[in-house]
């Protein structure tokens, strides 16, 4: 969602902050890695780093969770910590909570909401720390661990939190000290955006539960929004625990620090002076117990559905039973893609299986979960999409390839979307619609699922001309508030751009990204194009692809940068360009403006350069290198552009950005360039990725270039890399195929950020079940993972030689790609 140029060049400081995991997290995965030689079995979940992508604004959450788990356990730091946790050392931890988000940037964060502490109060009940700022307590050091579905972390007093989740509940375990009495803080207000909107707890001491309910704001969305959630805490563990006092509490920041020992209830509503007006239960219980076991439920509902979730979900299964459950449900996941581990670098391993771990951790299943327009819904319903922008160009493509039954299930949500809000989502954080990045990029995500699986989609739930109408809609009908809703409809197709300046009489939205905004339109209308062809509406084909090529229409020849011409440019109606300087809101660019959705980018771009969104135009690149003034140019501005630093590994509109090579047929440089961009960008640390890890975009897109392939969003086409495995098979049981890519002469050598003279890296061929294929820089998902079977990749040393497609280079529109759906 959102690569902050300004939080990427404070991570450089943060980075050298000695990261927090205990050193046995490591250490154990190396020891998998190594042990999977002999293994009969393997544990895929022992592959996992959680941690990865915990520090450097990585912004992952390395909550205990289910695949789309709805629940996240995590502990809540201070400082910036949008997922909750970061293993700065110096933060401050409140307390666990079982909602979170995972790799989303760009706010105070994301739910945190029902915030538990436990707490050491020596003399007695009313002494205890409950206000946020007095109960906070450092970690002690190097102690934090987590794996699929577990987290733990202990604090500087001893006292060691655990959780274990299920999809909407899960199990808290405490251990304390021995010899002393267990206090527990528990919060109504607080969640890590401060957003309280009022709600009110109550505890039922004889049941030994507390429910809690209220409304919080939208962490990347209107802050006139609220949602409403739900928590149940059993805290008698089927009586085995008895509670000795409870009562609640309330604190401000201006000296507010009150207690009722005995009270049950608080009601309260929003503060509007603003100012965070904590509020809670706090709580004991009998004896000197070493552990204390408690069940939480949560829900979007209603408290009582809360209750409901935690008792079907969890009942009186103990923490061992409901950890190796969700383990279970990761191993089934992460062994869709098997890859050779013994013959593997092991940081590939983890690398490859932490990333795929991730790309399912969210979006959060709140199926059964719904409100506002949802309610009742008869769809499936995923909460946190965040922004379809950041996630249509590989985490999708991912789950595409083994996963369509899960894919199905969101694309139901995004239509279902459409129904209810009359577009698709764009975003959607906190059950809220957050705000628009391109435009309507839901499109391409709909038409991606149906270029692979329209022969499927009817047994899959999904009615295609229904997904064809909600894409048609993003695309025709203008919305009010396209800050929401999506794309400023209106004026792009009046003059075939978005235009600078126009005058707009009937939407609103913030006016500016207009360069942007153009080209990922174009490309939105290419994937409405895509489905037009595939359900035979020729007419509507012909007319979305003759939209898809208006990223034309902002293209200023005359714009000259570093001695190239041609540069993407906002444009005023009456058809004149506006100056921007290309290297603007690059990562080298000194400028104090910001880049994003600030009202000071003027830039024209979101998030971006015009250098880097001027690459963008998956479906048409053969044009693409024509403006830019022939294949060789071509590639000498790539080159320049990742010598210069213009290149940003972090920010989704550069992803395909190193592969471009193979348009111009080069497809070896390539493989140089990916193996770089790794290497420079990504490893198995915390501060392992290069920002926020976007909905596990970049996640997606780690899996990719290790397994040495690239999605061409929303059509079937793969671009052939060099894998850094020498074998792995994905499995697609819904399609009933498995497919065993083999690298043929692969060389460990080769996995490095420059691979060696001599080393075989560079591919010589690629056959298909035996047949050698068209081309060496692209296959089709129909030949390949459609069928399964056996797909070699041959690497030779000879570069000059593997630099060539030998072949049909990847398709663009204007030169016949594309011409039929498969
Ligand atoms: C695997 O088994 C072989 C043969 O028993 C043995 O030589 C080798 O050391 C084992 N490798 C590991 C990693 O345990
Ligand atoms: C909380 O108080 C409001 C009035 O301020 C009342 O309308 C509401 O029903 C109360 N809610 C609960 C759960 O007690
Ligand atoms: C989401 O939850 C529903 C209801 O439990 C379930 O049927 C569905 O399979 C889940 N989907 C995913 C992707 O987790
Ligand atoms: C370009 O737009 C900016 C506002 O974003 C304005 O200040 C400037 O004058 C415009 N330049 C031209 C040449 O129109
Ligand atoms: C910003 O960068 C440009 C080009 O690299 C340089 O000429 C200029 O001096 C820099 N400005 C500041 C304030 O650092
Ligand atoms: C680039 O090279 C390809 C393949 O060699 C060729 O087909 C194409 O016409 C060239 N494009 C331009 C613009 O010269
Ligand atoms: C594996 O990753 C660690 C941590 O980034 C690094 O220190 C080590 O050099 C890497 N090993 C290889 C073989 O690349
Ligand atoms: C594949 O490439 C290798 C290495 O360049 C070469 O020896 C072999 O003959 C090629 N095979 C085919 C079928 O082209
Ligand atoms: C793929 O290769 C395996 C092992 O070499 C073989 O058993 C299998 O029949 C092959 N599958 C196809 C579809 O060729």
């Amino acid at each position: 969602m959102a690569h902050l140029i300004l939080l990427t060049t404070a991570g450089l400081l943060l980075s050298s902050v000695k990261a927090q995991p205990a050193p046995s997290v490591q250490a154990g995965i190396t020891e998998a890695i190594k042990n999977a030689a002999n293994a009969t079995t393997l544990d895929y979940t022992a592959f996992v780093n959680p941690f990865i992508g915990t520090d450097n604004f990585g912004d992952v959450c390395p909550g205990a969770s289910i695949p789309f788990g709805m629940v996240k356990f995590s502990t809540d730091l201070t400082g910036y910590a949008p997922a909750g946790y970061v293993t700065d050392p110096t933060m401050m931890i409140r307390g666990l909570s079982p909602m979170h988000d995972s790799g989303t940037g760009s706010s105070l964060g994301t739910y945190g909401n029902f915030e538990i502490m436990p707490l050491l109060c020596p003399d007695g009940f009313d002494t205890c720390h409950t206000s946020l700022a007095r109960r906070e307590r450092l970690r002690k050091l190097n102690t934090d661990l987590a794996s699929p579905g577990y987290f733990a972390q202990t604090l500087d007093n001893n006292i060691m939190m655990e959780a274990t989740a299920t999809r909407r509940a899960g199990l808290e375990r405490f251990t304390f000290p021995s010899g002393s009495k267990p206090y527990f803080v528990l919060d109504l207000a607080n969640d890590l955006p401060n957003s309280f909107a009022g709600g009110s707890l109550n505890i039922d001491a004889d049941k030994g539960q507390i429910t809690i309910g209220g409304s919080w704001g939208s962490s990347f969305g209107p802050g006139r929004f609220n949602y409403k959630a739900y928590a149940c805490y059993d805290l008698l563990d089927g009586g085995k625990q008895t509670l000795s006092e409870y009562g609640v509490w309330t604190a401000d920041s201006f000296g507010l620090d009150a207690k009722g020992l005995g009270q049950t209830h608080l009601n309260l509503t929003i503060n509007l002076i603003g100012g965070v007006y904590q509020s809670g239960a706090l709580f004991s219980f009998d004896g000197t117990p070493k552990q204390v076991n408690i069940r939480v439920g949560v829900s979007f509902v209603s408290t009582d559905q809360a209750c409901a979730n935690a008792e079907s979900e969890v009942g009186s299964a103990s923490f061992e039973e409901i950890h190796a459950q969700a383990k279970a449900l990761w191993n089934e996941k992460l062994s869709k893609i098997e890859i050779d581990v013994p013959n593997t670098p092991p940081n590939v391993t983890e690398l490859l299986y932490s990333s795929l771990y991730r790309s399912s951790l969210t979006p959060n299943n709140a199926t059964g979960e719904t409100q506002g327009l949802f309610e009742g819904t008869s769809s499936f319903y995923f909460d946190s999409l965040y922004c379809s922008w950041d996630t249509f160009r590989t985490f999708f493509p991912l789950m595409s390839l083994h996963s369509p039954v899960e894919f199905a299930q969101i694309v139901d949500s995004y239509i279902d979307g459409w129904r209810k809000n009359g577009w698709m989502p764009e975003c959607r954080a906190n059950n809220l619609p957050g705000w628009t990045q391109g435009g309507s990029s839901g499109d391409v995500i709909v038409g991606h699922f149906a270029t692979h699986y329209h022969n499927e989609a009817a047994a899959l739930g999904i009615d295609l001309e229904e997904l064809y109408s909600a894409a048609w809609t993003d695309a025709e009908v203008n919305p009010p508030e396209w800050n929401i809703q999506g794309r400023q409809a209106n004026v792009y197709n009046q003059f075939g751009y978005v235009p600078f300046a126009v005058l707009d009489v009937a939407s609103t939205g913030r006016q500016t990204r207009e360069g942007s905004r153009t080209i990922e339109y174009a490309f939105e209308d290419f994937a409405i194009r895509q489905i037009a062809q595939l359900l035979g509406k020729t007419d509507d084909e012909a007319k979305f692809a003759a939209r898809s090529l208006n990223y034309r229409n902002v293209w200023d020849p005359s714009v000259v940068s570093d001695g190239f011409k041609g540069f993407a440019q906002k444009r005023y109606s009456n058809g004149k360009f506006n100056f921007t300087d290309p290297t603007h809101c690059s990562p080298v660019d000194n400028t104090t403006t910001e880049c994003s959705l600030q009202s000071d980018n003027t830039n024209g771009f979101y998030e971006s350069s015009s250098w880097e969104y001027s690459w963008f135009a998956p479906h048409d690149t053969a044009h693409l290198i024509e403006l830019m003034g022939g294949n060789d140019t071509f590639v000498k501005r790539l080159n320049h552009f990742f010598s210069a630093g213009y290149y940003g590994a972090g920010n989704e509109p550069s992803f395909q950005t190193p592969i471009g090579y193979h348009y111009a047929n080069h497809p070896a440089l390539s493989v140089d360039r990916v193996r770089r961009v790794v290497f420079e960008n990504f490893d198995i640390t915390a501060a392992g990725l290069p920002g926020n890890d976007d909905q596990a975009a970049m996640a997606s897109l780690l899996s990719f270039h290790l397994l040495g392939l690239y999605p061409v969003p929303s059509t079937t086409q793969y671009l052939i890399l060099s894998p850094f495995t020498p074998k792995y098979t994905i499995h697609n049981s819904y399609l009933g195929t498995s497919t065993t890519i083999t690298t043929i002469n692969f060389s460990p050598h080769s996995v490095q950020k420059v691979i060696p003279p001599g080393v075989m890296a560079y591919v010589a061929n690629v056959t298909v079940n035996g047949v050698p294929s068209a081309s060496r820089c692209h296959f089709d998902f129909y030949d390949v993972f459609r069928v399964g079977g056996n797909v070699t990749i041959e690497l030779t040393a000879d570069k000059a030689a593997a630099d060539d497609c030998l072949g049909a280079l990847p398709e663009s529109l204007s030169t016949g790609g594309f011409a039929s759906a498969r």
